[in-house]
């Protein structure tokens, strides 16, 4: 941990876990950048960090395209003068409830432009940043779906499996660098992005997605960002390459 504040960047931290992760990382004493498509979203969130006491920057961004992401970490240096963490977080979930053979190119290629092309532009212009810094954390936001299956979600899936690959192979170039990368895999998150699933309020499907976790109940965005913490601070120190996964259990069955 550097003397000075250190500096983290937060992808799509207007909504969900990307702002409750800022407001982990800035409660931790931690200075943010955050970016989104939502630029209400993230002065919002700015305002509420500087109304805490904390340093915060809202820097608009569409993590697809590999401009954007050269762009942020610029504005973040410029803005900061380092870089010690960053969480790639900015995902969308594609059309639900689309078969294999109901797959069109539009949604294939939307999802995985953002969920593992914007990961992938991310890490390239974040590692050089955290190598200048001395070294530094990287976490991508996964999911279940990394890992397993989930029927008509043919896109998001590819998607968070191609993500982990990505997470290791980076953590493979940087283990002697200095930056240790780690993702997490989150299973159902109280966020926007499960209401768009299941609907605001009670439902049988609200129910029946939360039996899907040995705990049965949907997790909160603020007990993912606690395990981003986790994975930028000392006390993983020696944990590179990692998929944790923040599931409820859903993993071990
Ligand atoms: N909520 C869940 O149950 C859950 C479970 C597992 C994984 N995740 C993952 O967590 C991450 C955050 O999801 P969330 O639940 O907080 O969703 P959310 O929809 O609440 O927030 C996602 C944010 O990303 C932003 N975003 C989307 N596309 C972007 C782009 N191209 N450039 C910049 N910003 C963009 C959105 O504007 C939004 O503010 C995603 O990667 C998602 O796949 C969520």
């Amino acid at each position: 941990m550097p003397q000075v504040k250190p500096v983290v960047l937060i992808t799509g931290a207007a909504s969900g876990i990307g702002h409750a992760t800022a407001l982990t990382f800035a409660h931790a004493g931690y200075r943010i950048a955050v970016t989104d498509l939502n630029d209400a979203g993230g002065a919002k969130l700015v305002t509420e960090i500087k109304a805490a006491g904390g340093e915060a920057i809202f820097i608009p961004a569409d993590h697809s395209k590999e401009a954007d992401n050269a762009r942020v970490v610029n504005a973040t240096l410029a803005a900061f003068g380092r870089l010690d963490a960053a969480i790639n977080n900015a995902g969308v979930e594609g059309i639900p409830d689309l078969k294999v053979e109901q797959q069109t190119d539009a949604n294939f290629r939307h999802t995985l432009s953002v969920n593992l092309d914007g990961v992938l532009w991310a890490m390239k212009y974040e590692i050089p940043a955290l190598l200048n810094s001395g070294g530094g954390c990287i976490v991508n936001v996964s999911s279940v779906a990394g890992s397993i299956g989930l029927a008509g979600m043919a896109a998001y899936v590819a998607s968070k499996h191609a993500v982990e690959g990505l997470t290791k192979v980076a953590a493979l170039e940087n283990a002697t660098r200095g930056i240790r990368v780690n993702a997490v895999a989150p299973g159902a998150i109280q966020t926007e992005m499960i209401d768009r699933f299941v609907g605001k309020g009670e439902s049988q499907a609200r129910h029946d997605l939360a039996a899907q976790h040995p705990m049965n109940r949907i997790g909160s965005a603020d007990e993912v960002a606690q395990a981003i913490l986790f994975l930028c601070s000392p006390a993983s120190s020696f944990i590179t390459g990692h998929i944790l996964p923040v599931d409820g259990g859903w993993l071990a069955k």
